[in-house]
C-alpha cells in the first residue's frame, strides 16, 4: 500500500492533466478500489488531488510539509538524505541525530522537523525554531582527525551560502559559520562531535535556516539581528526544493573537503565578513580582542592581539567590532 501510494503520486506528478483510475489500476496491476484508497490516503497527507467522474485524478498541490517523499523527489545527492527521519515536532533535531548516530545510523542520515521545542544554538544558546523554517541535522562520519573538524564546520557555512546566493541573496560568513545577509543572521550552524583522542566517531551538522518564518515572531532581542529568506526575497520560498539543493551542495562540498581540496577554505575567505575586522572572540575559557587576520588550514581563526602576538582559535563565538 505504501509503495502503491507513492507510485500513484509519481505518475500524477509527472502529468499535467487527468490520469484515469483505470489506467493507474492497469499500470500497477491492482483494482480501481486500491487506487481510490491510495488517493484517499495521499489526500489525508495534504496532497490536493482533484477527482472527476469520467476523467480520473489530477494533482493540484503538494503539501507544505517537508514529507520525506517530497524531499527525495529528484534529489541528486547520493548519501545525504538517503535515510530521512521526519518529525512535526521534536526537542532538537541534533539530539535525535545524536541518538541515531550512537546506534549506528549511516552517514548522510537526515533528521528534519517542522518545529523544535528546544532548538539549540552555539555556546549553549537557544535557537528559535517555529514552523516555516528549515531545521535539520545530518549525520557525518568523516575520516578526519578531531582537530580537523573546525574546517568541516567552515565548509558547512560555505555550502549554505552558495545555495542561498543562488536564490539571489548576497550572503557573507561570520566566523565560524554564521550566514548573514545585510549583517543579519539568516542561518545558524551547530556542529557537534563525538570523538576519541585520534578519531572521529561522528559529527552532527545541525543547520537552521530562517525561510518563511516571520521576523516579527522572533523574540524581541533577536528581531534586529535576524532575517529570513521570505523577508529578503519578498515571497515565500518552497522548502523541499531548497532542502534538496542544500543536501546536494553539502554533500559535494563535504566530499571535496574530506579529499583535502583547499578550494572550500578559499571560498570561505572570499565570503568572509570577519577577516580584516576588529573582533571580540569568546571561547569556553577566554575573551580575546584583536584583528581577524586569516583562517589556518585546519579552520582555526588567526587573531592578532594588541601586543602583536597571533592566537589560533579553534572554536568560539565572535562579535564584529568594526573595520581596522
Ligand atoms: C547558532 O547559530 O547558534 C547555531 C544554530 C543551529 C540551529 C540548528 S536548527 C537544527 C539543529 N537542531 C538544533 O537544535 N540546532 C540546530
Amino acid at each position: 500500500m505504501e509503495d502503491l501510494k507513492f507510485n500513484v503520486l509519481k505518475v500524477l506528478a509527472g502529468e499535467k492533466g487527468f490520469v484515469s483510475g483505470a489506467r493507474l489500476a492497469s499500470l500497477f496491476g491492482v483494482s480501481r478500489t486500491a487506487i481510490w484508497k491510495s488517493i484517499t490516503s495521499l489526500r489525508a497527507m495534504g496532497y490536493v488531488i482533484e477527482g472527476a467522474p469520467r476523467e480520473g485524478y489530477r494533482l493540484l498541490k503538494v503539501p507544505e510539509a517537508l514529507l520525506p517523499y517530497e524531499i527525495r523527489r529528484g534529489l541528486k545527492a547520493e548519501t545525504f538524505g538517503e535515510r530521512i527521519e521526519y518529525y512535526e515536532e521534536v526537542d532538537s533535531t541534533n539530539d535525535v541525530a545524536r541518538e541515531l548516530a550512537a546506534k549506528g545510523a549511516p552517514e548522510g542520515t537526515l533528521v528534519i522537523a517542522e518545529r523544535q521545542t528546544r532548538g539549540r544554538g552555539r555556546m549553549g544558546r537557544e535557537w528559535f525554531s517555529p514552523e516555516g523554517g528549515l531545521w535539520f541535522s545530518v549525520i557525518l562520519r568523516p575520516r578526519l582527525a578531531p582537530g580537523e573538524v573546525a574546517r568541516l564546520a567552515l565548509m558547512l557555512g560555505v555550502a549554505v551560502a552558495r545555495v542561498l546566493n543562488a536564490y539571489g541573496l548576497r550572503c557573507r560568513l561570520k566566523w565560524p559559520n554564521d550566514v548573514l545577509v545585510r549583517d543579519k543572521k539568516i542561518c545558524g550552524i551547530l556542529t557537534e562531535i563525538d570523538a576519541e583522542m585520534d578519531r572521529v566517531n561522528y559529527v552532527i551538522a545541525g543547520i537552521g535556516v530562517n525561510v518563511n518564518n516571520e521576523v516579527g515572531d522572533f523574540p524581541e532581542e533577536f528581531r534586529d539581528a535576524a532575517t529570513t529568506m521570505k523577508a529578503e526575497i519578498g515571497r515565500r520560498v518552497a522548502r523541499a526544493p531548497l532542502l534538496r539543493r542544500l543536501l546536494e551542495e553539502l554533500e559535494a562540498c563535504y566530499g571535496r573537503l574530506t579529499l583535502g581540496d583547499p578550494a572550500v577554505l578559499e571560498e570561505w575567505r572570499r565570503l568572509s565578513s570577519t577577516l580584516g575586522k576588529r573582533v571580540r572572540v569568546v571561547t569556553q575559557s577566554r575573551v580575546l580582542e584583536g584583528v581577524a587576520l586569516d583562517i589556518a588550514e585546519d579552520g582555526a581563526l588567526l587573531l592578532r592581539l594588541e601586543d602583536g602576538r597571533v592566537e589560533r582559535i579553534l572554536s568560539g563565538d565572535c562579535v564584529h567590532m568594526g573595520k581596522i
